[in-house]
């Protein structure tokens, strides 16, 4: 049967990755995260001091060095779950704190950053059988993606799950930072000029704010078994 390409897209912590990851197992797809490829060229930035605090970014020499910016996945053998790796060294923990959250929307509204993300993304989804997560995927990326997503839930949910999640890491974060770091992240990410976050016209809308995990598995779930069958 011919493999498909399945795009998600939608707001700052809705639970896209965890429900991609899912869907992607449950059917045999492989599954890319494409805002841990904007994370990890925010890292880069940090480590080389190409970014400042306040998000200034030297963006001439951050373009000069994007040739050796080299993002992938490799997956890990306990977690079953592809890790991040910069460079050659896995990253998949150093970007994942707020600090690499507060940065990554000015790091990911530059044209030539977006450029190169989205060649990488479109060279991994070539023979189909992906399901990837973001904000551009059913639009810029794969705009002939067979199934689109778009997926959202109210502010104050989507902070206490991120709040929920940082915790569990042993991390000590504030609700209202994570909730003010949400809405920022959206109005970048929302108003940016190189591909912004919008739903595309063909996608299918997910609020998720009263779902459980497992409702909102089967209704993917359906619509990936309503797609194949046409
Ligand atoms: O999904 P995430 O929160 O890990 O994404 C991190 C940031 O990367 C997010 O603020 C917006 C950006 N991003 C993007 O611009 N385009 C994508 N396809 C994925 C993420």
């Amino acid at each position: 049967m011919k493999k498909i390409t399945i795009a998600i897209d939608g707001h700052s912590s809705c639970g896209k990755s965890t429900m991609a990851k899912d869907l992607a197992r449950e059917i045999g797809y492989i599954y890319v995260d494409s805002g841990a490829m904007y994370r990890a060229c925010t890292l880069y930035a940090m480590q080389h001091e190409l970014i400042s605090a306040d998000g200034t970014v030297r963006t001439a020499e951050l373009e000069a060095q994007m040739p050796q910016v080299e993002v992938s996945f490799s997956l890990n053998p306990t977690s079953g779950q592809p890790d991040t790796y910069l460079n050659g060294e896995c990253v998949e923990a150093a970007i994942r704190t707020m600090e690499v959250s507060n940065l990554v929307s000015h790091v990911a509204a530059l044209p030539f950053v977006r450029e190169a993300m989205t060649r990488l993304q479109q060279q991994m989804g070539e023979a189909g059988g992906i399901v990837m997560d973001g904000r551009d995927i059913g639009t810029a990326v794969f705009p002939h993606a067979e199934l689109k997503f778009f997926v959202t839930a109210s502010d104050e949910i989507r902070a206490q799950r991120r709040f929920d999640e940082l915790k569990a890491k042993g991390q000590q974060p504030d609700f209202d930072a994570v909730l003010r770091n949400l809405r920022e992240r959206d109005h970048i990410d929302s108003t940016r000029a190189v591909n912004p976050l919008r739903q595309a016209d063909d996608a299918l809308v997910l609020d998720n704010s009263h779902m459980t995990k497992d409702e909102q598995r089967e209704w993917l779930l359906e619509r990936f078994k309503e797609r194949i069958a046409r």
